[in-house]
Parts: structure tokens; sequence; C-alpha cells
């Protein structure tokens, strides 16, 4: 079976799929607008140093445990397991993954959706079709129950093409496009004006609110989902890099890539704010804060492109086209966690796996789209605040306490044959054994005491 399992066949390909998965909605949406709500660039510190401090480490993790066991997060961390008890929980750990990355998914692609038919708006527009292009930008059970299958069939459709001609290739494609676009949309928007107010919010730090738990607290988990950590999506991507690569430096890189892209969406998201205000649109919501939800993205963006007058059809298509492509990039890797799953444990032909399991998920969107009001919200906060850092940190025990030491060392070194002298074996198997649990135990304890 191993003999047929996919593999990344470059360092580009994999950095390019890796970095696809973690950039997403959380670092063009999720970030600028913790960013501007939690003290500017006080935040953008405490989160550059969680995500090398704790983040990195816990990616790590999650890498080495993928390459090591050459298989899913189920099967690797059997392997691992030392007797009955470990055996049970790496089952556990990997099933539970496997579920939250589904859920996760779930409510992904219905945001994703939603780009999707904000990027079909200014076509529509462009071509005479106002009713319809009211009825794309209308909240609409309808309008989101289509959008939701036509995002999970673009899913679909890379992730049964297999690891080379479907992730990689897709995602060598995209993640350079993605790039072009944004520098392309932040060097237009803050040449307008009122965009420098925006720059200043973004990059002067208000220090008085760091020592703020709560601020921590909402980097962390920011940090976990924006590298895609806890869930197995690293793991996997991890079993298809060889041997001969660095893991650690490719580690590094993704990281670099992760926080670098984030920090080019602050410089987008926020003047563009500031530049919206700056036309008459209301940019703070009735308690004085900073609108961050879908209000920013679904409308104070959108009447801001409407107020640049024809180039704004142009922006909006730029904008969206962003959001639109860094959301395929992750949830196709979240797809591949399950299908992987089952293709390998239980010998499923991938295609089969991929469309059995995204109609199963896309099912789970729609059911989550009838009854928005209760679910969406509750979704996001088990999987990202409960499943997630709980996931995280037993990845990290896994590769701390239950892996020996030694066999450690020879998967890192493979592809890092001096990795024993190196600062990194110094410091990391230190940090993934006492800091990141610890820290993601105090994430529970103040998760616990705000119930
Ligand atoms: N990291 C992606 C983002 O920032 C989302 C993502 C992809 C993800 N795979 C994941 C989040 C797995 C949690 C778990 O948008």
């Amino acid at each position: 079976m191993s003999a047929a399992r996919g593999e990344f066949s470059s360092r580009f390909g994999f950095l390019m799929a890796a970095s696809g998965s973690a950039v997403g909605l959380g670092n063009i949406w999720g970030f600028p607008t913790n960013t501007a709500s939690n003290g500017g660039a006080a935040f953008l510190f405490t989160y550059l140093i969680l995500v090398f401090l704790l983040a990195y480490p816990a990616l790590m993790a999650e890498l080495i445990i993928g390459r090591h066991g050459h298989s899913n997060a189920v099967t690797a961390l059997q392997g691992l397991s030392r007797g009955r008890a470990t055996y049970l929980l790496g089952t556990t750990v990997g099933f539970v993954g496997i579920v939250t990355v589904s859920l996760i998914l779930s409510f992904y692609v219905i945001v994703s959706g939603w780009m999707m038919a904000y990027l079909i708006d200014p076509l529509a527009r462009l071509a005479g079709l106002n009713s319809l292009a009211g009825w794309l930008t209308g909240d609409g059970l309808v309008r989101d129950s289509l959008f939701v299958l036509l995002f999970m069939g673009l899913t679909i459709y890379v992730i049964s093409a297999g690891v080379k001609e479907g992730i990689e290739k897709w995602a060598s494609r995209l993640m350079p496009s993605l790039i072009v676009i944004l520098i392309l949309l932040i060097l237009y928007v803050v040449t307008l004006p009122g965009a420098s107010e925006g720059l200043r919010a973004y990059l002067v730090p208000d220090f008085g609110v760091v020592a703020n738990p709560h601020l921590i607290i909402n980097a962390l988990g920011q940090a976990f989902f924006s590298l895609s950590l806890g869930v197995g999506t690293m793991l996997i991507y991890g079993s298809y890099v060889n041997k001969r690569e660095n893991l650690a430096q490719l580690g590094s890189l993704v990281a670099l890539l992760d926080v670098g892209i984030a920090f080019l969406a602050g410089l987008l998201i926020l003047p563009a704010m500031y530049v919206a205000q700056n036309n008459g649109v209301a940019i703070y919501d009735a308690a004085g804060g900073l609108i961050a939800g879908p209000g920013l993205i679904l409308s104070v963006l959108p009447a801001l492109f409407n107020s640049m007058g024809p180039i704004g059809l142009l922006v909006a298509l730029a904008f969206f086209l962003l959001m639109t492509i860094a959301s395929l990039t992750s949830s196709i890797s979240m797809l591949e966690v399950p299908v992987a799953y089952a293709v390998e444990n239980h010998g499923v032909e991938r295609k089969k796996a991929t469309v059995a399991i995204g109609a199963i998920i896309a099912v789970i969107c729609l059911i989550i789209v009838a009854n928005f009001s209760v679910l969406f919200d509750l979704t996001v906060t088990v999987t990202t605040e409960w499943s997630q850092p709980l996931g995280g940190l037993f990845f990290c025990v896994f590769v701390a306490w239950i892996w020996n030491r030694n066999g450690l060392l020879r998967e890192i070194s493979q592809g890092y044959p001096d990795v024993e002298q190196s600062l990194f074996w110094k410091i990391w198997p230190f940090y993934v054994k006492f800091i990141c649990p610890v820290a993601i135990l105090m994430v529970y304890v103040q998760l616990l005491g705000f119930l």
C-alpha cells in the first residue's frame, strides 16, 4: 500500500501546499481584524512571539510524526504507541482530529462560498445583471446552499486528483497568484486618502493591552488556527515529504510565509477600512469597536469598492479572488485528512472516497446553513477553541513523552544530518515537552474560568 502513497515532488511543491493550507481566511480576515481590535502592533508583536515560540514547535511535532509514520494521523500515532493505553490514546486523538477537521471544513466552506458569491458579483454588474448581483450579495438560504455546493465541488475536484496532480499542482499555481494579487492591492489601496490612518492603527503599538491575558489567548488561538494545527492537517502533509528534506527548515519557512502573508494582509485590510471611513462608510460598530466580523468583509469593504467608481469593480474582483484562492488552498488541506484515512486504512479508491466524504461534509454544511444562528458559532467555538488546541497538546505529548528520544533524533536527522549540534535540537525537544503543553493547558484554564 505504501508504494502507492503520494509524495510532493519538490520542496517548492511542499512549501506551496503547506503554506497554502496555513494561509487562508484566518490570515486575511482573522489576523488583521484581531490586530486592529487588540492594540495594533502590540498584538502583532505578541502574535509573532507566540508563533515562533509555541506554534512552530507544535507544527514541527506534526510534520515529524507524519513523515515518520508515512501515513495518516491514526496509523502514525498508533505506530508511536508503547502499549495498550497509548495505542488507544493515539487512535482517539487521530479520530477526534478527523472529526474536528471535517467540522472546521463545514463552516469554512460556508464562508468560502460567500467569498465566491462576492467574486461573481462584480462580473454580474459588469454584464448589467443587477438583480443577479443583488441576489449574490444578499443573504439567502438558496444562495448559501448553492455556493456551498460549488465551493465543495472545487475542493473535491482538487483532492480527487491526488497529492501531486491535485494538491501540489494547484497550490503551486494559486499561492504565487495570491501573493501577486495581495501586493498589487496593497500598492493601490495605500495611495488612497485615509490609508495612512489605517497604517497607523495597524503599526503603532498600544502596549497597554499586551498584558491582558485575553489578548494572549486570542493570539495563541489565532496562531493555532492559522498554522492549521491540532487536527492532523500538517501531519498528513508532513507524511508526503521525502526523507531527504530538512524538515526543521521547511517548517520554519512555512511559519515565516504564514506570518509574512498575515502581516501583508494587515497592510491591505486596515488601510482599506480607513479609506472606507474617509469615503463615508461606517467602520465602528455601536459599541465603538472596529467592525470585525462578517460585517467587515461583506459590508464595509464592498461599500468601499462601490464608492470607488468603475475601478471599484476591478478592485472587488481582485479582492474576492484573493479570498477565494486563500480559502481553496486551505479547504483542500482539510478534506485531505479524512480522505487519506479512508484511502489508506480502508482501501477505498481515492476518487470515490473524496466524493463520498465531500458529500457528507456538504450535507453538514447545509444543515449549518439552515440553522445558522444556532449552529454556526457553536461549531466554530467547539472546534477551534476546544478541540484544536487539545489535539495540538496531544501531538506534542506523543512526540516528547511517548516517542523515545533516539527514534525522534533519527527521524529528524534524515535530511538534516548535523541536527544534533543545532540550536533546533537544543531547544525544540524541551519546548514540545514542557512549554507547549503547559501553555496550551493554560488556555483551557482561562477558558474554563470564563465560562
Ligand atoms: N489555516 C487556515 C486559515 O488560516 C485554515 C485551516 C486549514 C485550518 N487547515 C486547517 C484550520 C486545519 C484548522 C485546522 O484560514
